[in-house]
C-alpha cells in the first residue's frame, strides 16, 4: 500500500503544488479546454468573409504560438474544421492530423493538433448555424430597416463558436485581422482599422496589444462614424449617429477624469459602436470600440453611467484582467467603483450617489431570493456555465467592498494603491488571491486598525453582506420614496405631486417603491399624470412595465408587447417575462409574446428566456 501510494502520488502531488504555486496560471481556469499552460498562443491572424446568406463566417485562423514540442489544444464550439496546417517557421505550411473532441454542452469540443514543433497554425473552419457568440439580424432588426447586420460577443467563453482558440482570460494575444463582407456594409473591430471607414468590402485591422481572447470583436453593418472630441467618436446607423454623439460628447471628459485618477488610457482611440436594439447587453468593453445598446441613448444623458463603465473598464478588465470566470469581480467590481468615480467628477456627488443607492437596493433585492454560494465575490463555477456567475454580486458587492476600504484609508491612499494596481497588473490576469495578497502588502500591512475592522476573507470567500461596510445615501431618492408613499396612502393626487425636476433615478425609485396591490385605476391615474406608457426611456418604462402586469394595467399591454418584440436587452426581458409568469393569464400572453420574439433575440437571451417561459409552460401542464 504504502509503496503503491509513493509509486501514484508523486505526479499528482506535483501537479496540486504546481497549481497551488501558480496562482495566474491558465491551467486552472476550469472553462477552457486549452493546454495553456504547456503551449502558449501568442498571435491570432483572422481572415474572414462574412456571408449573410448562410449566416456563417468562414474563412482561415492563423496562430503563432510558443512552447515545448507537443499537441496544441483549442477551445471550439459548433466550429466546422476543414483542414489544418502547421509550420515551422522555416519550411512552408503542411498539413497536420487534428482531433476535435467530444463536444461539452457547458465548454464545447477540443480541437487537438498535432503540430509537432510548429510555432504556426493555421485552422481552415467556418462558424455554425447556432454559434452561440453570433447574431446575424434581419434589416427589419435594424434601424435602417434596409440593410443586414452581423456582431460578435465574445465574452465570457463564446469566442471559441466564431475563432478556434485558447479561450481563457489567463492567455494573452495580440491580433490582425482581414474581413470581407457585402460592399456597401462597413466592418469594425476592437482593434485600431488599417483601413479607415471607406466601403469597399474588405476591411483590415490590428491590436498590438495583448488582450484576452473574450475581447476580441466584430460588427458588420450600414455605419456612419461621428467624432466627438481627439480620440473619441461614435458608430451607429446613419439615422441614429447624430443622437448617440450628442448623448455620448462627455466621454473626453470621462477618459480625462479616470486618467486624472489611474494613468494614462493605453488603448490609443475610445469609440463607442451603438447596436440595434437585440443587443443582449448594455454594454460591452471591447478595446477601442465598447458595444452599446440603443436603449442608453435616452436624450437627455441620464443613462450614460453605461458610458462611464465601459470605458472604466480600459483599466479594471482590459488592462488588469480576471485570470478565470471566479475572478469576474475583479473585473466588474472594480468597474463600478471605477464609474461611480467618474459619474461624481463629471455630473456631480448626488447623481453617483442616486446611482450607486439604486443599484444597492437592487442587489439586496436579488440577493434576497439568492443561493447562498451564488452570493460570494470569489463564487465557484465548478461544472456551471460562467454566465450563471452574471449577478449583482460581483458588481454591486464588488463595489460595496472597495468603496469600504476606500472609506476606512481615505482617497489619498486609496486612489495612488489602485493606480499602482493597475500598474502592476497592466497586460496580465489576475486571480482574486493575487489580488488579496497585493492588498495586504500594499495598503492593509501598515494599517493595523483597518486589517482589523475589514474582514477581506469575509468579503471574498463568504455569501451575504459584511456588517461593516459602506452604503451610499440619496437624500434627492428619499424625496422619490417619500412621493411614492404619500401618493400610494392616498394622501395626495399623482397629479399633485411635484416630480418637474426629477431626473431618470427619480422616476426610477418612485416606480419601485409603490404598495403591493393597486387597484388598476390607480395604475392608469399614473399614466394619465405622466404619460409613462409612452416614455422613450427604457429603463423606466421597463420599471412601468413591470408595475403594469402586477397591477392588471391592460392600457400598457400594447407598449408591453412592443418593447419585448424590439427590445432584446436581458435585463429588462428577465424580470419583464419573470413577472408575466406568476399568473395563469400572464404566461399565456408570455408563451404568445415569446414566440413571435424568441427569433429576434440573441442565443444568450434566449437561453435565458427559454428557461423562464419554458419553465412557467410546464407548470401550465
Ligand atoms: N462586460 C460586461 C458585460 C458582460 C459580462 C457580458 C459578462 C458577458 C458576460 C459589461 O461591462 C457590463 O457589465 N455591462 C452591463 C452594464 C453596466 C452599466 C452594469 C450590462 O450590460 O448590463
Ligand atoms: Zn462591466
Amino acid at each position: 500500500m504504502g509503496a503503491l501510494m509513493r509509486a501514484a502520488c508523486p505526479p499528482l502531488i506535483l501537479l496540486l503544488i504546481s497549481c497551488a504555486s501558480r496562482p495566474g496560471d491558465p491551467a486552472k481556469d476550469l472553462h477552457s479546454h486549452a493546454n495553456a499552460a504547456a503551449v502558449r498562443m501568442t498571435h491570432v491572424d483572422l481572415d474572414l468573409d462574412v456571408d449573410f446568406e448562410a449566416r456563417r463566417l468562414r474563412g482561415i485562423c492563423t496562430l503563432d504560438v510558443a512552447g515545448a514540442e507537443g499537441d496544441l489544444v483549442l477551445d471550439t464550439r459548433d466550429l466546422s474544421i476543414e483542414r489544418v496546417e502547421a509550420s515551422d517557421g522555416q519550411a512552408g505550411f503542411r498539413e497536420v492530423p487534428f482531433e476535435l473532441g467530444h463536444a461539452d454542452p457547458i465548454l464545447g469540443a477540443p480541437l487537438r493538433i498535432e503540430r509537432g514543433r510548429g510555432s504556426k497554425v493555421r485552422v481552415k473552419y467556418s462558424t455554425g448555424e447556432r454559434a452561440s457568440g453570433l447574431q446575424w439580424l434581419e434589416p427589419a432588426q435594424t434601424a435602417g430597416l434596409r440593410h443586414p447586420f452581423l456582431y460578435t460577443q465574445s465574452q465570457a467563453i463564446h469566442a471559441r463558436s466564431w475563432i478556434p482558440l485558447q479561450d481563457t482570460p489567463g492567455a494573452r494575444v495580440t491580433y490582425s485581422a482581414r474581413v470581407r463582407t457585402p460592399p456597401e456594409l462597413l466592418a469594425v473591430m476592437s482593434a485600431e482599422m488599417l483601413s479607415g471607414t471607406e466601403r469597399g468590402g474588405e476591411y483590415r485591422f490590428r491590436m498590438p496589444l495583448a488582450i484576452p481572447s473574450y475581447l476580441i470583436a466584430l460588427a458588420v453593418g450600414d455605419l456612419a462614424f461621428r467624432p466627438t472630441g481627439e480620440r473619441t467618436g461614435v458608430y451607429a446607423e446613419p439615422s441614429v449617429v447624430d443622437a448617440a454623439a450628442r448623448e455620448f460628447e462627455d466621454t473626453e471628459a470621462m477618459m480625462r477624469t479616470v486618467e486624472s485618477l489611474y494613468g494614462p488610457y493605453r488603448w490609443g482611440r475610445y469609440d463607442i459602436l451603438v447596436l440595434p436594439p437585440a443587443f443582449p447587453f448594455g454594454g460591452m468593453e471591447n478595446p477601442r470600440l465598447t458595444f452599446a445598446s440603443p436603449t442608453v441613448v435616452a436624450g437627455d444623458k441620464s443613462l450614460v453611467s453605461l458610458v462611464a463603465h465601459e470605458l472604466a473598464h480600459s483599466w479594471s478588465g482590459n488592462l488588469a484582467t480576471n485570470a478565470t470566470w471566479r475572478d469576474f469581480w475583479l473585473n466588474e467590481g472594480f468597474t463600478v467603483y471605477i464609474e461611480e468615480r467618474i459619474q461624481e467628477a463629471v455630473y456631480g456627488a448626488e447623481r453617483a450617489a442616486m446611482e450607486s443607492a439604486l443599484e444597492v437596493e437592487g442587489l439586496k433585492n436579488e440577493m434576497a431570493a439568492m443561493d447562498r454560494r451564488d452570493q460570494v465575490l470569489h463564487v465557484d463555477l465548478a461544472d456551471r456555465d460562467p454566465d450563471e456567475g452574471f449577478t449583482g454580486v460581483p458588481y454591486i458587492k464588488g463595489a460595496m467592498f472597495l468603496r469600504t476600504l476606500e472609506k476606512a484609508v481615505g482617497r489619498e491612499a486609496f486612489d495612488p494603491f489602485l493606480r499602482d494596481y493597475f500598474e502592476e497588473f497592466a497586460f496580465r490576469s489576475v486571480t482574486t488571491a493575487q489580488f488579496a495578497a497585493y492588498l495586504e502588502a500594499e495598503l492593509l500591512a501598515g494599517r493595523p486598525s483597518v486589517r482589523e475592522a475589514i474582514p477581506v476573507r469575509d468579503w471574498l470567500e463568504l455569501p451575504g453582506l459584511p456588517e461593516n461596510r459602506h452604503e451610499p445615501v440619496s437624500a434627492a431618492l428619499a424625496v422619490a420614496e417619500a412621493s411614492a408613499r404619500r401618493w400610494g396612502g392616498g394622501e395626495v393626487r399623482a397629479a399633485q405631486l411635484e416630480t418637474g425636476d426629477w431626473t431618470t433615478q427619480h422616476w426610477l425609485r418612485f416606480l419601485r417603491s409603490m404598495p403591493e396591490g393597486l387597484a388598476p385605476e390607480r395604475i392608469a391615474e399614473l399614466d394619465a399624470a405622466f404619460g409613462l406608457t409612452a416614455t422613450g426611456n427604457a429603463e423606466i418604462l421597463c420599471d412601468w412595465l413591470l408595475l403594469a402586469v402586477r397591477n392588471g394595467y391592460g392600457a400598457a399591454n400594447g407598449a408591453l408587447r412592443d418593447f419585448l418584440t424590439s427590445v432584446g436587452r436581458r435585463k429588462f426581458l428577465k424580470p419583464l417575462y419573470e413577472e408575466l409568469v406568476k399568473t395563469a393569464q400572464g404566461r399565456e400572453r408570455a408563451a404568445e409574446i415569446y414566440a413571435a420574439a424568441r427569433p429576434g433575440y440573441h442565443p444568450m437571451a434566449v437561453q435565458t428566456i427559454d428557461a423562464i417561459v419554458g419553465r412557467a409552460q410546464s407548470l401550465a401542464e
